[in-house]
C-alpha cells in the first residue's frame, strides 16, 4: 500500500512536540511492515534537500498565485522524504511563531502547504491513502472534496486525519477564506464556520474519510463538552469513523540500554548506571550533590495550559517543603516560563530549571530522575511518560487521555502497577499522588524497585499500533466510492450538532 504522510513537523527535520516523534516513528514502522511510505513536510530553515525535476506547483492565494517547489530529502529507514519549499513562508526562525505569538500568516502558510500536498500527489507520487495530521494539514481533506472534487486523478484517493490535539484549531477571521481561496459556501455551521471564524480542524473533522486520535481514552473524551474544545458535537457526529490508536515510541532513540546521550547505560538486570545518570543530572541543573540521596522529580514539557502546571503553582509551597528536588526543562507560554524561573529563584537548592528546548537534557532527565511528573489538564497520548517507563523513572500522572491508558496505578497489595495517578484536576489531588510516591520511595525500596521493573518491562513499541493503522488504510482503500455518496462527508447534508459552549481552543496557536 502507498501511504503519504502530510504533517507540519517530523523528526529528524523539525520538531516542537510529540507530533514530530510520531511522524518519524510511525512511517518507519509501516515501511518495516512492507508499505511504501512518503512523508511530506514544509521545508523550514536549515533543512537540506534538493529540488525534484517537476514543474513548479501553482497554488492560488488571495488575488494572486504562489509557486512553491517540491524538494527531495532522500530516504531514511525505508521512508521517502519530500518538502514543500517556499522560503518566504517557511524559512523562518521558528515553525509556528516567535516569542509566544503565532505568525500572522499561518493560515496562508499552511493553506499553501495543503494545496501543495494535493498537487504533489498529482505530479510527483500518487498514494492510495493520504494521512494528514493536526490542523496544519487540515485543509487537505477540505480541498480534496471541494476544489478538487471533480478531479478524476484524485477520485480514488482516501484521506485519514489524525487528531493529535483538539486544543489547537487553526481558527482565523472570516476574511481569511478569500485570502486562501476557499469558497464562501464553506462558511456555514455544517462546514468550516466556528463562532464567526473559519476553523481548519473542524473542516478536517468533517471532510476526512476516517478519523483517528492518539489513544483510545482520548477518542472517548473528545466526544464530551469537557474535552471537545467546542468541537465535541462534530466529533460525536462522526463517531462512526473515529478510532483511538495508541501512539508507540521508538526505543532505538529512547532506551537506557542504548542511549548515547546519557552518562551511563543501564538495564532492568543492572540499574546501577541510573545513579551515575542522577549525579550527572544534578550537575546539569546546578542542584547540590547531596541531593543524590533524595527523590528527584523530572519534568520535560512544552509550557502550555494543557500540561497542568497551574496545579504546581497551587501547591508549590507544600511541595517544596518536602525533602526532594525537581529538575524541569521546558519552554513556551511566558506565564509558565516566569512561574518556573521564580520557583527556581525562591528554592535554588531544590528547584532546577532550564527554560529551553534541549533534546540532550530531555534524555538526561528521563534517565537521571526518580519520578516523572505529568499533571496534564488533558493529554491526547503523551510520550514522555512512556519514555519514563523504559528508563525506570516512575511516572506520576493525571488519569486523562493517553496518560490513563499507558500508566497503571501501583497497587501495594499485589505489587502490580507502573506509576501513580490522580483523577481530579486540582492541587491537593496532585500533591496526594506525589506524596504517595515519595512515601514508597523513602520507606520501601523493594516496592519501589518493583514499580521500576514493572514499567521497564512494558512494551509500547510501534509494531502493534502500526499494524492497526495499516488495517485502517486497507479499510479506507476498500471504502471506495461509498465516500462520495455518504451524507456525513457532504457539508450541509447532515447538520453537525455544535455544543453551545464558549470555545476553549487556542485558535491558531501552533502546537
Ligand atoms: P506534546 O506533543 O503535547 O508536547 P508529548 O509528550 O507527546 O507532548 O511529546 C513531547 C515531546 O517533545 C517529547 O519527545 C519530549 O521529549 C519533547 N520535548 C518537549 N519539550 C521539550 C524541551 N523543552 N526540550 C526537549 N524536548 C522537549
Ligand atoms: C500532541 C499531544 C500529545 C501527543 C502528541 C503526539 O501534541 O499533546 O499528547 O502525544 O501530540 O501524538
Amino acid at each position: 500500500m502507498k501511504i503519504l504522510f502530510v504533517a507540519s513537523e517530523g523528526l529528524p527535520f523539525s520538531k516542537t512536540g510529540g507530533l514530530a516523534d510520531v511522524i518519524e516513528a510511525l512511517p518507519k514502522s509501516l515501511a518495516a511492515l512492507g508499505h511504501e511510505v512518503t512523508v511530506l513536510l514544509p521545508r523550514y530553515r536549515n533543512t537540506r534537500a534538493v529540488p525534484v525535476p517537476v514543474p513548479t506547483l501553482t497554488i492560488p492565494m488571495g488575488d494572486g498565485l504562489r509557486f512553491p517547489r517540491i524538494e527531495e530529502g532522500g530516504a531514511l529507514h525505508g521512508v521517502q522524504y519530500y518538502f514543500v519549499d517556499d522560503p518566504e513562508y517557511f524559512d523562518r526562525e521558528q515553525l509556528y511563531g516567535v516569542a509566544g505569538k503565532d505568525y500572522p500568516d499561518n493560515a496562508e502558510r499552511f493553506a499553501e502547504f495543503c494545496g501543495a500536498a494535493i498537487e504533489f500527489c498529482k505530479h510527483v507520487w500518487m498514494p492510495d491513502v493520504i494521512h494528514c495530521h493536526d490542523w496544519q494539514a487540515g485543509l487537505v481533506p477540505v480541498l480534496l472534496r471541494t476544489r478538487y472534487a471533480k478531479d478524476e486523478a484524485l477520485r480514488e484517493l482516501r484521506v485519514i486525519f489524525t487528531i493529535h490535539n483538539m486544543g489547537y484549531h487553526g481558527a482565523f477571521p472570516r476574511e481569511t477564506m478569500k485570502k486562501i481561496g476557499l469558497p464562501e459556501t464553506l462558511f456555514t455551521i455544517e462546514a468550516m464556520e466556528f463562532y464567526g471564524r473559519i476553523n481548519f480542524l473542524k473542516g478536517a473533522l468533517i471532510f476526512s474519510d476516517f478519523l483517528t486520535t492518539v489513544s483510545p481514552k482520548y477518542a472517548e473524551e473528545i466526544k464530551t463538552v469537557e474535552y471537545g474544545h467546542g468541537l465535541d458535537g462534530v466529533v460525536r457526529n462522526r463517531a462512526d469513523r473515529l478510532t483511538g490508536i495508541l501512539n508507540g515510541v521508538d526505543y532505538s532513540a529512547w532506551s537506557p540500554e542504548r542511549d548515547k546521550l546519557i552518562a551511563a547505560r543501564y538495564s532492568p538486570k543492572d540499574l546501577s548506571g541510573k545513579l551515575a545518570c542522577k549525579k550527572n543530572l544534578l550537575e546539569a541543573f546546578g542542584l547540590p550533590p547531596e541531593t543524590i540521596d533524595k527523590p528527584v522529580i523530572g519534568i520535560v514539557s512544552r509550557f502550555a495550559g494543557q500540561k497542568g502546571f497551574d496545579l504546581i503553582e497551587q501547591v508549590a509551597s507544600d511541595l517544596l517543603e518536602e525533602d526532594l528536588a525537581i529538575a524541569a526543562l521546558g519552554a513556551g507560554e511566558p506565564k509558565y516560563e516566569k512561574l518556573f524561573r521564580e520557583l527556581a529563584k525562591a528554592f535554588p537548592a531544590k528547584f532546577g530549571v532550564k527554560v529551553a528546548y534541549d533534546n540532550i537534557l530531555a534524555h538526561k532527565i528521563e534517565a537521571g530522575a526518580d519520578m516523572f511528573l505529568m499533571p496534564s489538564r488533558y493529554e491526547p497520548c503523551g510520550l514522555n511518560q512512556i519514555y519514563s517507563l523504559k528508563y525506570g523513572t516512575v511516572p506520576v500522572v493525571r488519569a486523562t487521555g493517553g496518560l490513563d491508558d499507558t500508566i497503571d496505578a501501583f497497587d501495594p497489595a499485589t505489587g502490580s502497577g507502573t506509576g501513580f495517578k490522580f483523577q481530579e484536576y486540582d492541587g491537593p489531588a496532585l500533591l496526594g499522588a506525589i506524596q504517595q510516591a515519595l512515601s514508597i520511595f523513602r520507606s520501601d525500596p523493594a516496592a519501589w524497585r518493583r514499580i521500576q521493573l514493572n514499567g521497564m518491562a512494558r512494551d509500547f513499541s510501534w509494531k502493534v499500533s502500526a499494524a492497526e493503522y495499516a488495517k485502517l488504510y486497507e479499510a479506507a482503500r476498500k471504502f471506495g466510492n461509498q465516500r462520495a455518496t455518504t451524507s456525513s462527508n457532504q457539508p450541509g447534508a447532515k447538520s453537525a450538532k455544535i455544543t453551545p459552549v464558549v470555545p476553549t481552543g487556542k485558535g491558531s496557536h501552533g502546537r
